[in-house]
């Protein structure tokens, strides 16, 4: 074999894994809002910069710290940590309006988050006209919708992906970026009246809100993928922050009842700019029962006193849109799927508290079909509609763990149903939640300290 001389990238991957950067991913292997947020806000302690890589502000990401909640939609969540550096990668899609009231708002509460926030050129914008056809083709699917957040992310990506999209860079040239957009609002606009008989977007009045973007924004704008190159350079950690869930990915989810994004680990890297190989650690956020807003199959949802008991006890409304969520058991068939879809080598369970008083505890370990016993999920959205669980009961436990901070103050059941669901994903847990607020949390393993090799 002829010998290989390590080239300049892979001698630095090997200089960081001498114990210094690592780069961790936090996404959630579930239907989205499995507390990502709070997770990523309370790693960013040991963090110089924190990422988003997809999504948009369909997204809604609850940080409570020391009681004061904040809920955020674009910014990532490390911006109430002074000093970290958050980033916006390419493959979010950017609505400045969205962000300007955003940016407006934390500012209010002090943070000056301008400061610290970059966006990259590459971000496809999210224009008046996308928010009109995303809901006017929800409307026009009448009981087939998808139920969307409404705030224009499937449009926004179809136009990037057909290459007439504008993005965020464009916004330094407030003449030329109306002009495009002038284009782009001919076609959005022939959409909206001949094929949904709705009512046109009018050129002016975006062209003033491009103005105020161009004045307010643009100086955002910077290069994300060597912001981490140099963060990673100089020995820092990064985060990457998922957003939705594994199981609304555009390909590896309930398709069609899906997000319009890859929300899985790979586009970590292509969604920032990075190269793959420089992800140490895939930190999967699972909620220790299961929720889903909006429509598509869910095949451990309970209609029940428990589903609404769930839905009481964890506060299941949308951070977005303040939709109830539907609530079932823990699907372990679609969250092993989601931890090898996403080569999660780390676990984090949240919501555990919400489970206190339950005698009996359900979790789904297989699915019936047609007389037929299955341990993965099938590919179609319309199979997974008539699959039937079949579930493993696990005793409960009647004492509080709401705040417990220390494993040895879990009741011996608790620590069983973690124990069980990680044995059943085949990945350790490392980090458990207890409550909404940033202490309330048990960091059993650092996720800082693991390396790539720590594979389950
Ligand atoms: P994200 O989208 O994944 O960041 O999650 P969301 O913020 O949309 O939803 C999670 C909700 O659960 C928020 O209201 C959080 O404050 C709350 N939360 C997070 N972790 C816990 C926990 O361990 N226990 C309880 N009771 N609430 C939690
Ligand atoms: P976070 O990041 C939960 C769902 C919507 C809908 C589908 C498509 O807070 O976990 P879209 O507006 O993206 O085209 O809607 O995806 N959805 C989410 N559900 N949490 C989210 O984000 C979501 N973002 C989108 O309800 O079913
Ligand atoms: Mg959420």
């Amino acid at each position: 074999m002829p010998h290989i001389v390590a080239g300049p990238t892979e001698a630095r991957i090997r200089k960081q894994d001498e114990g210094m950067s690592k780069r961790v991913v936090v996404l959630g292997i579930q239907w989205g809002d499995e507390g990502k947020g709070k997770i990523v806000d309370l790693l960013t302690e040991r963090c110089e910069a924190v990422v988003r890589f997809q999504g948009g502000h369909n997204a809604g990401h609850t940080l409570v710290i020391k009681g004061e909640k904040t809920v955020l939609h674009l910014v990532p969540s490390g911006i109430l940590r002074h000093g970290v550096h958050c980033l916006i990668g390419n493959g979010v899609v950017v609505a400045p309006d969205a962000l300007l009231q955003e940016l407006e708002t934390l500012e209010r509460a002090g943070i000056n988050a301008r400061e610290r926030l970059t966006v990259s050129p590459a971000c496809p914008v999210i224009l008046p006209s996308h928010v009109a056809l995303d809901q006017a083709r929800e409307r026009a699917r009448g009981s087939k919708a998808i139920g969307t957040t409404g705030r224009g992310i499937g449009p926004a990506y179809e136009d990037k992906a057909a290459r007439r999209g504008i993005r965020f860079g464009e916004l330094a040239d407030p003449a030329k970026c109306i002009a495009r957009v002038g284009h782009l609002l001919d076609y959005h606009n022939f959409l909206l009246k001949e094929r949904f008989g709705e009512s046109p977007v009018d050129l002016n009045r975006v062209a003033k809100e491009i103005e105020r973007w161009s004045s307010e924004l643009a100086p955002l704008t910077g290069d994300v993928s060597r912001a981490v190159y140099t963060v990673t350079q100089n020995s820092g950690n990064v985060l990457f922050e998922g957003a939705q869930g594994t199981l609304l990915d555009i390909d590896q989810g309930t398709y069609p009842y899906v997000t319009s994004s890859n929300t899985t680990a790979g586009a970590a890297a292509c969604g920032s700019g990075v190269g793959p190989l420089i992800l140490d650690v895939v930190i999967g956020v699972v909620k220790a029962y299961t929720t889903r807003v909006g429509a598509g199959p869910f095949p451990t949802e309970l209609g029940d006193e428990t589903g609404r008991f769930l839905a009481d006890r964890g506060h299941e409304f949308g951070a977005t849109t303040g939709r109830p969520r539907r609530c079932g058991w823990f699907d372990a068939v679609l969250a092993r799927r989601a931890c090898n879809l996403n080569s999660v080598n780390s676990l984090c369970v949240t919501k555990l508290d919400v489970l206190d008083g339950l005698s009996e505890i359900a979790i789904c370990t297989g699915y019936q079909l047609g007389g037929e016993l299955m341990d993965h999920p099938p590919w179609d959205a319309i199979v997974l509609e008539e699959v039937e669980p079949v579930y493993e009961k696990v005793p409960g436990w009647q004492e509080s763990t709401a705040a417990v901070r220390t494993l040895e103050g879990l009741p011996t059941a608790a620590r069983r149903y973690l124990d069980r669901l990680g044995e059943l994903l085949g990945v350790a847990v490392d980090i458990i939640s207890t409550g909404p607020d940033r202490e309330d949390t048990m960091v059993l393993r650092d996720p800082f300290s693991l390396a790539s090799t720590d594979s389950p």
